[in-house]
């Protein structure tokens, strides 16, 4: 023990990686328990940018294992890709562990993802188009392939053989597209197989082992509540479970084995993708914090949807989750602003709405309920302690702390790991300052 969540409390990049990163140092072992190559996880090391997608963020540390485990779908191609792009900036992945229990992503995953998308037209989700649903959905079919299966050739083969036709069927008769070449699939995995293969272990056993000898081990979430398939604004959704309960299916571990669970929360709102947005910004102020926060896809590049922090989201998250702490990034992009709002509740029908309500018509006719705060001119850049902080961005933290009624334990103001810094004891980690 201890075993630490970081989770996303809003729609997916939150600044998880940047956070991740910071309580990496402090842990022995990091954590990937669900999503894939649709992941953009942004560390800034010494002015140089690295963008994870699949490979934990912990792998900066020499000396952290870092862990992809079993709720996760790979596409070989994409870690293969991963793996070169780190040797070249001399990262080590001597530490790294995949689990032999991970689905696979195929071409014919992101091929179907594709066509799912386009015929859904105007209702589309905005996906990565890198074939995480339909890679799911075999897993949910048990027609899935998993990385342990990559490792019986005539297993392998035989799995395959029966996808492919099955895949082919649907992309050439429901979608007039091309098929797939079998034998061309088969022969790129096995090779790909090789790469991956040093990595390959029961990662749950590993995990297990470390928790059971006092380490500490931080499971790093991908995408964050708002796109959970059971608790986001489903079907705008991923299709895995984001939040800290995906932990225990996705890295094997009981829940007894969690002891914090640390929701990271922008200091804004953004969503890539479709569907509803209450405290959506199309205005000129929503241009500027685009444009100040970078806000573009890591994954796709696409420009992100901006809008006011939104603490009906954020609480919705806390209370699936069991946040206990909360990590705000970003606030850096907020500095300049002449006013800035926290949205605290919705009205629907003339009614206060406190709760995220599950229809999205219901949703998308929410008004939000804001408070106005004054804002703040001065850049946060050198900031690395909260008494430093103007009087203006204290208070915006105290009113995000109030209205959701949890402790705000680390702050982020600059993309920079020197830039996150401890306000709070960090539960699970003490007092330690970097
Ligand atoms: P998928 O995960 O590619 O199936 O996409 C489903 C939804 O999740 C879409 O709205 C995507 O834009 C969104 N999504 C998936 N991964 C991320 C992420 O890492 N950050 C933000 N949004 C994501």
């Amino acid at each position: 023990m201890p075993g630490i969540v970081v989770i996303g409390t809003q729609w997916g990049d939150e600044g998880k990686g940047k956070v991740t990163d910071y309580l990496a140092e402090r842990s022995d072992m990091v954590v990937r328990y669900q999503g894939g190559s649709n992941a953009g996880h942004t560390v800034w090391i010494a002015g140089q940018r690295f963008a994870l997608h699949l490979v934990p963020t912990g792998i900066f540390y020499r000396e952290t294992r870092c862990v992809m485990g079993n709720g996760m779908v790979i596409d070989p191609v994409a870690f293969a890709e991963e793996l070169d792009y780190l040797h070249a900036r001399g990262v080590s992945t001597e530490n790294l562990y995949l689990s032999d229990r991970a689905h696979l992503v195929f071409p014919y995953h992101q091929a179907l993802d594709e066509v799912a998308e386009q015929g859904l037209g105007t209702d589309k989700i905005g996906t990565t188009l890198r074939g995480i649903g339909p890679a799911y959905m075999d897993k949910a079919a048990r027609t899935g392939i998993r990385v342990a299966d990559l490792f019986e050739p005539r297993r392998f083969a035989n799995l395959l053989h029966r996808n492919v036709e099955e895949k082919n069927r649907l992309l050439r008769e429901l979608y007039h597209r091309e098929g797939f070449d079998e034998a061309a699939i088969r022969t790129q995995y096995l090779d790909l197989a090789e790469r991956m293969r040093p990595f390959v272990t029961d990662t749950s056993v590993l995990v297990n082992e470390a928790l059971d000898a006092g380490e500490t081990v931080l499971f790093e979430g991908a995408q964050g509540t708002m796109l959970d398939i059971d608790h986001g604004t489903y079907p705008y959704v991923t299709a895995s479970n984001p939040v800290a309960g995906g932990v225990c299916i996705g890295a094997g571990v009981g829940p007894t084995r969690i002891e914090t669970v640390i929701g990271v929360v922008k200091a804004y709102t953004t969503r890539v993708g479709d569907g509803p947005f209450p405290t959506e910004l199309n205005d000129p102020i929503g241009d500027q914090i685009r444009e100040v926060g970078h806000e573009y896809g890591t994954t796709t590049g696409r420009p992100r949807r901006v809008g006011w922090l939104d603490t009906v989201v954020v609480r919705h998250a806390a209370r699936v989750s069991g946040v206990s702490a909360l990590a705000i990034t970003l606030l850096d992009v907020l500095s300049g602003l002449d006013e800035v709002r926290v949205c605290t509740a919705y009205e629907l029908d003339g009614k206060r709405v406190e709760h995220l309500p599950a229809s999205l018509e219901q949703l998308q006719q929410c008004q939000p309920v804001y408070e106005t705060l004054p804002g703040w001119k001065e850049p946060l850049d050198e900031i690395r302690d909260y008494r430093e902080l103007p009087q203006e961005a204290k208070q915006y933290l105290q009113t995000i702390e109030r209205t959701c009624g949890i402790p705000v334990a680390i702050l982020s103001a600059g993309p920079d790991r020197t830039q996150t810094f401890q306000l709070r004891e960090v539960p699970g980690f003490g007092k330690s300052h970097r």
